[in-house]
């Protein structure tokens, strides 16, 4: 049996325990992953809340979490991956991440260089490949000014990273709090809440006008945000796309490839992109590390840990 933590059925946080579950066994292009560290992510709780009960599989009791990193125990037929190896990437439908053992689909993962820590790795696959596909789908360039509306969170420190190593000016959007990990991510912070629109407005006009805008938010912040842009065919959001989509913009398709893993494993190796790893929580302590991210004011990552 396998200690792990997830829900016992559809609802709040109340839902939520530790539970033993026995230890998968890896089918056909699938690894047996002896977990080190596990990304904790807002579809974590939307998951649990029952919002996505239409795209995720669940079986409860369901253990949390769609992304790991951890060493390959067992490899099933054709997977390219052997006993030993140092892998993240996302969890198979139906396992969850925060567990001692999962599934992962070996077309989902990618090895891990030895210069990468466990705990990064894990918030790869989520995350810093969500920002990736952001930034690949918008084409971002020198030329932009790129406006990132929750700057200071998991994707959006991830996104303002890669959106400034393309060359481009960012204009981050976080509370006052963040203003560090903003400007370390190599964005202008811009101080959200009312009237935050007003301020990119008066920063556009000294940096440029905003040419793409990546929300992290939804709602008025989104839609605000629109009204910034004379192009709002690159407006993406992954928080609100059917709003964004309404607006002119769009959200993205993600690919949670092995090409793609691999491609932003080596953006961490090369010190383009460093996440930005707030906390770490045992698996004990997984709720705490979930209840933080459910607060929906996180700054960079929250990843439990597993020895
Ligand atoms: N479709 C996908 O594949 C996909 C993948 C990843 C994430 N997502 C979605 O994208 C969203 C962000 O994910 P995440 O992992 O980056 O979340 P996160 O780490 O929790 O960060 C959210 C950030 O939003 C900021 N924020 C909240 N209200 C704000 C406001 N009014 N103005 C500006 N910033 C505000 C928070 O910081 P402050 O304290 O500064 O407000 C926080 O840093 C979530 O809705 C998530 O479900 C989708």
């Amino acid at each position: 049996m396998a200690r792990a933590y997830g829900f016992v059925e559809y609802g709040g946080p109340e839902t939520q325990q530790l539970f033993d579950t026995p230890v998968p066994s890896p089918g056909p292009g699938q690894l047996l992953v002896a977990v080190r560290a596990a990304g904790v992510n807002p579809a974590d709780w939307k998951v649990r809340s029952g919002r996505r009960t239409g795209s995720v599989t669940v079986h409860f009791p369901a253990v949390l979490g769609r992304e790991v990193a951890g060493v390959v125990e067992a490899a099933g037929p054709d997977t390219g991956f052997r006993p030993g190896d140092a892998v993240f990437g996302a969890t198979a439908e139906g396992y969850g991440g925060y567990a001692e053992y999962t599934l992962v689909d070996a077309r989902a993962a990618a090895l891990v260089p030895q210069a990468v820590p466990f705990e990064v790795a894990a918030t790869l696959a989520v995350a810093a490949g969500t920002a990736f596909d952001i930034v690949e789908h918008l084409e971002i360039v020198d030329a932009d000014t790129v406006l990132v509306l929750g700057a200071g969170g998991g994707v959006g420190s991830a996104a303002t990273q890669l959106a400034h190593a393309a060359g481009a000016a960012v204009l981050g959007v976080a509370s006052a709090g963040k203003r560090d990990l903003v400007e370390s991510c190599g964005g202008m912070w811009i101080q959200s809440g009312d009237g935050f629109d007003a301020r990119v407005a008066a920063t556009a006009e000294l940096c440029g006008a905003v040419t793409a805008v990546v929300d992290l938010v939804g709602g008025d912040v989104l839609e605000r945000a629109v009204a910034l842009t004379r192009a709002p065919e690159r407006v993406v959001s992954v928080a609100d796309p059917a709003r964004a989509e309404e607006l002119g913009g769009s959200g993205i398709t993600r690919r949670r490839t092995r090409e793609v893993f691999e491609q932003v494993v080596a953006l961490v190796e090369r010190g383009v992109l460093t996440p930005r790893i707030e906390r770490t929580f045992p698996l004990a302590d997984a709720g705490a590390a979930l209840e933080l991210v459910e607060s929906g004011h996180t700054g960079g990552k929250i990843v439990v840990t597993l020895p």
